[in-house]
C-alpha cells in the first residue's frame, strides 16, 4: 500500500465550491487534514444572482465530517477579498484551486458584448485575481500548489463557446507561465480539463450521463495535484471517470522554403510537409523549442548568402 496523502496544515482555497466539482474538491481536501476556504458567490450557471447558501452548505458538510472550513462568497473577480479571508481565519494559503465557473453558450454571431464579458471576467480574470492575490503569500513561504481549470472546449474548441474556449485556452498559456515563474520558489502551477456531471453540464448531458460521470472522479487527481509531493508543473490533464492523461504539442518536423523564394507557390509546394506529423514529428516544450527550426533557418539563409 503507498502511503496515504494528507494536507494537515495545509490552507486550500477551492473557488466555486458550493456545487459540483468544486465541492468534491472541498469535502476531499477537507477530510485529508486541509483547512478549506470554501469561495462561492452562488449564482445562477450563467452568471445571475448571489446567495451564501451554496457555500455555507459544504462549509456544514465538512466540519460534520470532522474538518475545518469557512465561507467566502465574493466572486472570484475579487480574488484579493478570498484570500483575506483564507489569510484571516487561518494565517495562510498553500493550494488555490481555480475552479469557479459559468456558461454563456451562444453561436458567435449571437454573442453579445456582456456574453463575452462575463465569461472572461469569472474564468480568466477570476483565475488571475484569486491567484494573483495568493502568489506572495506562496513565494514567501517557498510552497504553494495552483490548480488552474480549462476544459476541451478550450483545448479543441466547441461550437457555441467562443467566449468561453478563449478564457479557457487563456487560463491554459497563465497556467505555462505561472509554472515557470514559480519554479524557484516551489510552487507548481497545473491545468485540468474535467468531464463530470454537475448542473452546468446538466444543460448538455443527458441526466444519466450526468448521474454517471461523478465529480468525485476527477477530485483525487486535483487532490494529487496540490500534495507537496507532486512534482508535475505546467502541465495540462484531461480526466473524467475515473480516467486521466497528461497533453502535450506535438508539431509536425515542418517544410523550408527554398533559399530565394519566399512566394505563396513554394509554401505550397512543402504544404505536404507542414502538415505531416509521421515524419519525425517534434514535442516542443519551452519557447526556445519552439524558435528552434526558425532559428537554424535564419543561420542556412546567412551561409547560402555569404556564398553568394
Ligand atoms: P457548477 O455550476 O456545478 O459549479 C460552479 C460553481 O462556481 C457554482 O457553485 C457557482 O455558484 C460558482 N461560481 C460561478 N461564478 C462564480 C464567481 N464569479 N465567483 C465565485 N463562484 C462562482 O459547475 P462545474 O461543472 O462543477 O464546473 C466547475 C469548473 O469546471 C468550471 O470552471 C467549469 O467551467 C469547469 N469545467 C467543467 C466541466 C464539466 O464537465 N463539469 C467540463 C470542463 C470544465
Amino acid at each position: 500500500m503507498s502511503e496515504t496523502l494528507r494536507y494537515d496544515g495545509k490552507v486550500a482555497v477551492v473557488t466555486g465550491a458550493g456545487n459540483g466539482l468544486g465541492r468534491a474538491y472541498a469535502l476531499l481536501l477537507g477530510s485529508r487534514g486541509a483547512k478549506v476556504v470554501v469561495n462561492d458567490l452562488g449564482g445562477s450557471t450563467h452568471g445571475e444572482g448571489a446567495s451564501t447558501n451554496a457555500a455555507d452548505k459544504v462549509v456544514e458538510e465538512i466540519k460534520s465530517a470532522g474538518g475545518e472550513a469557512v465561507a467566502n462568497y465574493d466572486s472570484v473577480e475579487y480574488g484579493d477579498k478570498i484570500i483575506k479571508t483564507a489569510l484571516d481565519a487561518f494565517g495562510r494559503v498553500d493550494i488555490v484551486i481555480n475552479n469557479a465557473g459559468i456558461l454563456r453558450d451562444v453561436a458567435f454571431h449571437k454573442m453579445t458584448q456582456k456574453d463575452w464579458d462575463l465569461i472572461y471576467t469569472v474564468h480568466l480574470k477570476g483565475t488571475y485575481a484569486v491567484t494573483k492575490a495568493a502568489w506572495e503569500t506562496m513565494r514567501k513561504q517557498q510552497f504553494g500548489r495552483v490548480i488552474n481549470v480549462a476544459s476541451a472546449a478550450g483545448l479543441y474548441g466547441n461550437f457555441g463557446q467562443a467566449n468561453y474556449s478563449a478564457a479557457k485556452l487563456g487560463i491554459l498559456g497563465l497556467t505555462k507561465t505561472l509554472a515557470r515563474e514559480g519554479a524557484s520558489k516551489n510552487i507548481k502551477v497545473n491545468c485540468i480539463a474535467p468531464l463530470a456531471g454537475s448542473r452546468m453540464t446538466a444543460t448538455v448531458m443527458p441526466q444519466e450521463m450526468v448521474d454517471a460521470l461523478r465529480p468525485e472522479f476527477v477530485a483525487p487527481v486535483v487532490a494529487y495535484l496540490s500534495h507537496d509531493s507532486c512534482e508535475s508543473s505546467g502541465q495540462v490533464y484531461e480526466l473524467g471517470a475515473g480516467w486521466v492523461a497528461e497533453l502535450r504539442w506535438q508539431r509536425a518536423k515542418g517544410g523550408f522554403l527554398p533559399f530565394g523564394d519566399a512566394s505563396p507557390e513554394a509554401v505550397a509546394k512543402v504544404w505536404e510537409k507542414v502538415t505531416d506529423y509521421d515524419d519525425e514529428p517534434e514535442y516542443p516544450e519551452s519557447t526556445q523549442d519552439s524558435f528552434g527550426p526558425v532559428m537554424g533557418n535564419l543561420e542556412r539563409y546567412k551561409e547560402a548568402s555569404s556564398k553568394l
